[in-house]
């Protein structure tokens, strides 16, 4: 019996931000429905994979590979790797000044459906599912009116992403530091929303310096990037002695 190729095969990515090179040589693999905990200190690059796979322009890769289902990445505009199934999750969530939550949305969601060869969903249809999806989730109907994160506090936008998690459902999504700034129970609607796409087979990257959701998250692999590449690889094991000792005490990965 053949295994299936992992969903996101990242093969030593590069990446130069300004002047400095941030990753040096990154190597992950992401299986389908599976998730993996990227941890690391402040600056060692963690938001930077994040926003350098999803193809921000002022994230510059020098060399390396990353292929979502076997689709090259690197080689799309940003747009098309959300087409390809690529949702980010950002730790500060921008504003988008005059465009609306809900036209916003589903014209993301509608793009995506495109690619599937699926009907676009109406108004109507959209308006109704996300309603729904914004109630479970704790976020007053108001704000699907609302433009983009505009005058949303901290939690809310946090909250906001997820929303779009939950109606896109993303066949892989990184989520960095989704839980900063969220309450008791915006954490555990990130642990269920998680739990009920990784069921349908969305695969997960988690940046978060959080122990006990990490715990609860139950990830395949725990990652610690340090110094531009991935210097340990080990489970919920590595979460709690990185929780307990620091990152400081760490070995720095070989060759830097
Ligand atoms: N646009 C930019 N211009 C200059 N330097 C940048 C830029 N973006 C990131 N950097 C630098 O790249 C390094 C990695 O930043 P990054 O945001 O990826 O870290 P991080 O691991 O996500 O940290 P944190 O835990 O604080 O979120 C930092 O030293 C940061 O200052
Ligand atoms: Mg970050």
């Amino acid at each position: 019996m053949t295994t299936p190729d992992p969903l996101l095969q990242v093969r030593d990515l590069r990446v130069n931000v300004g002047e400095r090179t941030v990753l040096r040589s990154v190597s992950l693999d992401v299986n389908a429905g599976s998730l993996v905990v990227l941890m690391g200190a402040n600056g060692s690059g963690k938001s930077t994979l994040g926003l350098a796979l999803a193809g921000h322009p002022a994230y510059h890769v020098l060399g390396g590979q990353a292929l979502l289902a076997g689709q090259d990445l690197l080689a799309m505009p940003a747009h098309e790797r959300a087409r390809a199934g690529l949702f980010l999750s950002f730790q500060s969530p921008p504003d988008v000044p005059g465009v609306k939550n809900n036209l916003f949305i589903r014209t993301a969601l509608n793009a995506q459906r495109e690619s599937r060869g699926e009907q676009p969903l109406d108004a109507f249809d959209f308006l109704t599912s996300a309603k729904q999806a914004a109630k479970g989730l704790g976020l007053p109907e108001a704000m699907l009116g609302r433009p983009v994160n505009a005058g949303f506090s901290g939690g809310e936008r946090k909250r906001n992403e997820l929303l779009q998690l939950s109606l896109l459902q993303p066949r892989l999504a990184l989520l960095d530091e989704i839980d900063s700034g969220m309450d008791v129970d915006g954490v555990r609607a990130v642990v269920e929303q998680v739990a009920r796409l990784r069921a349908q087979g969305t695969a997960f990257i988690v940046v978060s310096h959080y122990l006990q959701m990490i715990e609860q998250l139950h990830p395949d692999a725990v990652l610690r990037l340090d110094q531009g590449c991935i210097a340990e690889r080990g489970d919920l094991g590595l979460a709690r002695h990185i929780a307990e000792t620091g990152f400081a005490s760490r070995t720095a990965p070989v060759g830097a």
